[in-house]
């Protein structure tokens, strides 16, 4: 890669709004493959099934690999600089995190929502040779700074990444900004890998996320997507009260099969990291019911030792995606 840091500095904003990346030529294909986790293949999602998740393409993980990477991350994450990172991440979006980027070794990684920094360290770790592009446009927060991060406050949308080397630099977005006019904006500069940390189920989150776009276009949701009303979310309550800034928006960007028709066009993988644990009730204390389909946890049962950890933090999981893009 031949982009330096001093090359940022000095780069112009050059890209114009992101009106341009609508402009994206979808790559037409057809094979598509749909399955379910945890689920024999073929086998279709009935209301009763709540470990159902959508997948598209092969994801290069697998659960065997994440179940014995567990200790390891767990001893890692012991050392982590943050003690409370509440509002931020803690192990059930961290050990994916890690996992997927030390496996998808990236040259760059371009982190968007940084918060007190605990990611940036996390990403230090599993991409040790890794330029870094830290985002967010309150970098006052930040505790943990990287020698190795370059910190930027302007949004992801308006900065010159020709110099990145596009297929081997990963994208990781925590910032509550809409998922899929981000995933748009990738596909516009070219890049191909990318997560999302927030990747709400239909009527939860603050922002709109590609789970939200692919289950409102999904018939076995109909019915959810028919009776969810936005003012049923404290989100929308905030955004329209001025109390959360950061959030931009809850609505579909086209119409809901019209985003989901795009998305199964442009994706090769969506993958839904499952749960390392599952307590009883979720993030919002409901019953895993038909409303959050999810991959079936990684450990059943109640884990012990340093694997307590992921029990201990399970209530934060958000369904944090990985995303390939045609
Ligand atoms: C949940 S926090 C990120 C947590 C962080 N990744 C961690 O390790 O704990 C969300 C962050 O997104 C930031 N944010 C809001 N709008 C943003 C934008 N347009 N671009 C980048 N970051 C944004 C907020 O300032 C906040 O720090």
């Amino acid at each position: 890669m031949q982009n330096s840091f001093a090359d940022f500095e000095d780069a112009p904003h050059a890209f114009a709004p992101i009106v341009a990346a609508a402009r994206v030529a979808p790559v037409f294909r057809t094979s598509e493959k749909v399955v379910n986790y945890g689920k024999p293949k073929g086998r279709t999602m009935t209301k009763t099934q709540d470990d159902y998740a959508y997948a598209i393409g092969d994801a290069p993980f697998s659960r065997e690999e994440m179940i014995a990477a567990l200790d390891e991350f767990a001893e890692l994450y012991e050392k982590r600089p943050i003690k409370d990172n509440h509002g931020g991440m803690l192990s059930p979006h961290m050990f994916p995190l890690w996992f997927a980027t030390r496996r998808l070794k990236p040259k760059a990684v371009v982190e968007s929502g940084v918060f007190k920094g605990q990611s940036t360290w996390l990403i230090e770790q599993a991409a040790p040779e890794a330029k870094i592009y830290c985002i967010d446009p309150e970098l006052d927060r930040v505790e943990y700074r990287s020698e190795r991060a370059m910190y930027l406050s302007e949004d992801f949308s308006r900065h010159d990444w020709t110099d990145l080397p596009a297929e081997d630099t990963l994208l990781f977005f925590d910032d509550h900004q809409n998922a899929y006019d981000r995933l748009k904006a990738a596909a516009w500069f070219g890049f191909k890998k990318i997560i999302f940390e927030d990747n709400y189920p239909l009527g939860q989150g603050n922002c709109y996320s590609i789970k939200h776009a692919l289950s409102k276009a999904d018939p076995q949701f109909a019915e959810l997507a028919k009776t969810f009303k936005p003012e049923h979310n404290v989100a929308w309550w905030k955004r329209l009260l001025g109390l959360d800034k950061h959030v931009p928006s809850y609505e579909p960007t086209v119409e809901p099969e019209t985003d989901a028709k795009y998305l199964r066009r442009n994706l090769a993988v969506y993958y839904e990291f499952p749960p390392v644990v599952k307590l009883d009730r979720n993030r919002w204390g409901d019953p895993w019911n038909e409303s959050y389909p999810t991959p079936a946890p990684l450990l059943e049962g109640t884990p012990d030792g340093a694997r307590k950890i992921y029990e201990e933090e399970a209530a934060s999981y958000t369904w944090m995606a990985y995303i390939e893009l045609r």
